[in-house]
């Protein structure tokens, strides 16, 4: 190998206060692991000198412990985008420590090269191996990491040796001209390839390598279906079946997105039960655990992904069982994501709200308007763009306290435009062919909880008149309530009728 060998603490030293880092992976899953908390460690020592060190971190999605977890504890981050979930982080940003930029997952790969945010200095790419031209077989996810190679300035290899060979040949890298070169992108179904299974980096450009033996797979735990996920899951099977039968999805169906946590395990283990839906292909940005099964079950046919977020047990399984390789193809986010390919193959969306209100406006990301909580993630590439947008979520929350239906919601992630069905424990409210008014009559009626009904009625009945009945004092009276005694249901809209 022509590559220097470094420590991660030569590795970091490459890196400087306020430079611009890319980091490889996309969830937990093909992130760096051992350079990243050696920055950490040299922003330590840095402070302790008394000198300033942070950096703007720019990754797929989320990451890991050892990329946002250890920097943000260390004080390590000025600005970071698209994505995080992690709550050591989420507590910098909503203390206004670090500057966060929420985007769409597709979109962060060409805002770069359109030069949004000058250079990168520095990308940290974990990698299967490196040839000596430049090629590179990526890790388990692939995230914004094609592009990453060919802006960053200098590149630092994390070779991972618990990567096993077989990963070569599951991915599936793309990078699109940009305008006004830019061609459609060819993939007309999920399993088809539209570029190269490797990577590929200058290799004038790499710094060094670091090498690794880091468990792969994510720890955290999901949390197992209960009755509230699991009614969830059945309307989403109902729902599905009745289009079928309406003429309204083709009878060999369409291929899903779905998301990560409780409700769509429940989802995919709905789908899996069902024996009126056909097997069928996802084209989404992360399968997890439950989408192992449904690849050995042959329910899931195909899954065209960004990341294999799947835990360490799974990840073991999946790598034991060379008949499942070639059913899975991972892309970068700016592909899986792909508003153009989303719309051209009729992807049915499947993403879970923090709240929806009553004119179908949603909120994923900001708790009360203003905690963030993770972030858009990749729920509006999909919703905007999706043969049909669905979203899940639970009719209440804190035993009766938050209904997640609310007359307005307190922060918009995705218009009423995009949004085509709002399903919870308590039903399916659909949006089509609809007016504003009908649509709150029919979420109130079909996705709210019936301890709130009541009152959102009453809302309904005196916010006015207009196109969208409105009244700005009484909108956001459920978040006051909540805000201060704690429960929604204390909503009083008597001052104002
Ligand atoms: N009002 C007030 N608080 C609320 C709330 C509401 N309507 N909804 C949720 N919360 C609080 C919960 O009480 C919980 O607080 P806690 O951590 O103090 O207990 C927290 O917000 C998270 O809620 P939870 O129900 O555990 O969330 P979840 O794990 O089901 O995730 C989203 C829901 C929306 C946060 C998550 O799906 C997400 O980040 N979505 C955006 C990204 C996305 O859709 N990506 C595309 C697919 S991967």
């Amino acid at each position: 190998m022509i590559y220097p060998i470094l420590t991660p603490e030569e590795a970091a030293e490459f890196v400087q206060h306020g430079m611009n880092v890319g980091v490889s992976g996309f969830t937990a899953p093909g992130c760096p692991k051992v350079v990243p908390p050696a920055i950490a460690a040299k922003a330590r020592r840095e402070h302790e000198a008394g000198r300033e060190f942070k950096i703007n971190l720019f990754t797929g999605a989320s990451t890991n412990d050892y990329t946002d977890g250890e920097l943000s504890r260390a004080n390590a981050l000025n600005f970071r985008t698209p994505y995080q979930s992690l709550g050591e982080l989420r507590k910098h940003i909503n203390a206004g420590e670090v500057h966060y930029n929420d985007r769409h997952l597709s979109e962060l790969s060409q805002e770069f090269r359109y030069g949004y945010y000058g250079k990168m200095d520095i990308a940290i790419v974990e990698v299967q191996s490196i040839t000596d031209d430049g090629d590179m077989v990526l890790g388990t996810s692939v995230g914004n990491t094609p592009t990453w190679l060919q802006c960053a300035e200098k590149v630092i290899i994390e070779i991972n040796d618990m990567l096993p060979e077989s990963i070569h040949g599951m991915h599936d890298i793309y990078v699109p001209l940009d305008p006004p070169l830019r061609r459609e992108i060819p993939i007309y179904k999920p399993s088809d390839r539209a570029g190269k299974p490797v990577a590929h980096v200058d290799p004038k450009k790499v710094l060094g390598v670091v090498k690794t033996s880091m468990p792969l797979g994510v720890t955290t735990p999901f949390t197992p279906v209960d009755e509230v996920t699991a009614k969830i899951g059945e309307y989403v099977c109902e729902f599905l079946v009745s289009e079928m039968k309406h003429g309204r999805m083709p009878k060999s169906f369409l291929p899903i997105q779905s998301g990560v946590g409780n409700i769509a395990n429940a989802v995919l283990n709905s789908l899996e039960a069902s024996t009126e839906i056909p097997a069928f292909e996802m084209y989404t940005e992360v399968v997890q655990d439950s989408v192992l099964k449904l690849l050995e079950s042959g329910r899931c046919k195909f899954a065209s992904t960004c990341s294999m977020t799947f835990s360490r047990d799974a990840m073991t399984e999946f790598f034991q069982k060379p008949e499942l390789h070639d059913k899975l193809l991972m892309r970068p986010s700016e592909i899986s994501n792909n508003p153009e390919v989303i719309r051209r193959i009729g992807v049915v969306s499947m993403n879970t709200a923090i709240e929806c209100d009553l004119y179908g406006h949603v909120n994923s990301s900001h708790v009360s308007g203003s905690r963030l909580m993770n972030g858009i993630g990749g729920s509006g590439d999909f919703t905007r763009n999706a043969y049909t947008s669905i979203f899940l979520c639970p009719s209440i929350k804190k035993d009766d306290c938050i209904s997640t239906i609310v007359p307005m919601v307190t922060h918009c992630d995705h218009t009423d435009h995009s949004v085509d069905i709002i399903i919870t424990d308590q039903g399916i409210a659909d949006l089509r062919f609809k007016d504003p008014v009908q649509q709150a009559e029919e979420i109130i009626e079909h996705a709210a909880h019936p301890v709130y009904r009541p009152l959102l009625r009453e809302y309904l009945a005196h916010a006015g008149n207009g196109h969208i009945h409105l009244n700005p004092d009484m909108a956001l009276a459920f978040h006051s309530a909540l805000a201060h005694e704690g429960d929604m249901r204390k909503a009083d809209f008597s001052k104002w009728l």
